[in-house]
């Protein structure tokens, strides 16, 4: 791997420790302003001094971000879809390598779809971003997105999806948590992030999920819903911090959560 490209990869994951806690906020290039992120910049302003990397479009990066900021940022540069649309999984690369330099940016992400209709357009298009990224020195993050077929969430499809898009060169893999989800990890020969999927009905479930995951050799987490969905939503990612950077147990994870909230709702005003 290059030089650039490591450097790249490292403000990222933390050579410290190897692993990151990614903020997803890229939602709304197919689902538009759901909830909590109605205003991108509000949600993520308060969270980013505890974000290893924001995960974001570039619509959203240029209007709601302040340029001035050090947070590493992953570009998302596929898309061309909604939910309201056709086929989730027809998706084309929406930003140029170009853009990406431009902006700055430490990594771009794209989905891929295996298994849909359009498998072979979505691995086409990593490939080509891969040969694009290392021309520039830019890491590829292959995202294993599933659409609307949530019953193919298992081990067995995952590890299929992850193995492929390393195969085409992805630097590293964002994909769902399963049930031996330590098979999809294994067979994967570079570095796995997790999504936390929907809001689960408590933040224990999402600490607990997150360590599940690095216990199974995720290097950690790129969260979106359960983190800013969440009623604390500050206290919820500074307890992931200490799930993912410290080896906190979800339990004591939680604890931290608890004092957090109260301390920010007992300060004078
Ligand atoms: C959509 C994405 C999202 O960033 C991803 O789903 C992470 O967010 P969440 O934790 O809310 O699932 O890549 O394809």
């Amino acid at each position: 791997m290059d030089w650039g490209l490591r450097n790249r990869l490292s403000r990222i994951i933390k050579p410290t420790d190897g692993r990151t806690v990614m903020l997803a906020v890229d939602h709304g290039y197919f689902l538009g302003p759901i909830r909590r992120l109605e205003q991108p910049g509000e949600t993520v302003a308060p969270l980013v001094p505890y974000a290893d990397a924001l995960m974001l479009t570039r619509g959203v990066l240029r209007n709601c971000i302040d340029a001035a900021t050090a947070v590493p940022v992953v570009l998302r540069v596929s898309g061309g879809s909604s939910i309201v649309g056709g086929d989730l999984a027809n998706e084309t690369i929406t930003t140029s390598m170009r853009e990406a330099v431009r902006l700055n940016v430490s990594a771009v992400a794209l989905s891929v779809f295996v298994g849909s209709d359009y498998e072979h357009q979505t691995l086409a298009n990593l490939a080509r971003l891969v040969d694009e990224g290392e021309a520039c020195g830019v890491p590829v993050l292959a995202v294993t997105a599933v659409g609307k077929e949530l019953e193919k969430r298992d081990a067995r499809y995952l590890g299929l999806c992850c193995r492929i898009a390393a195969e085409l060169g992805a630097h590293f893999v964002k994909t769902y948590y399963c049930e031996d989800f330590e098979h999809v990890t294994e067979s994967c020969p570079v570095p796995v992030v997790i999504a936390g999927g929907p809001k689960l009905d408590t933040d224990l479930d999402a600490l607990q999920l997150a360590h599940a995951a690095l216990q199974q050799g995720a290097v950690g987490v790129d969260m979106g819903r359960n983190v800013w969905q969440s009623d604390h939503p500050v206290p919820m990612i500074r307890a992931l911090r200490a799930v993912v950077h410290e080896g906190a147990a979800p339990e004591e994870a939680h604890e931290l959560l608890v004092e957090l909230k109260h301390a920010t709702e007992t300060q004078p005003v």
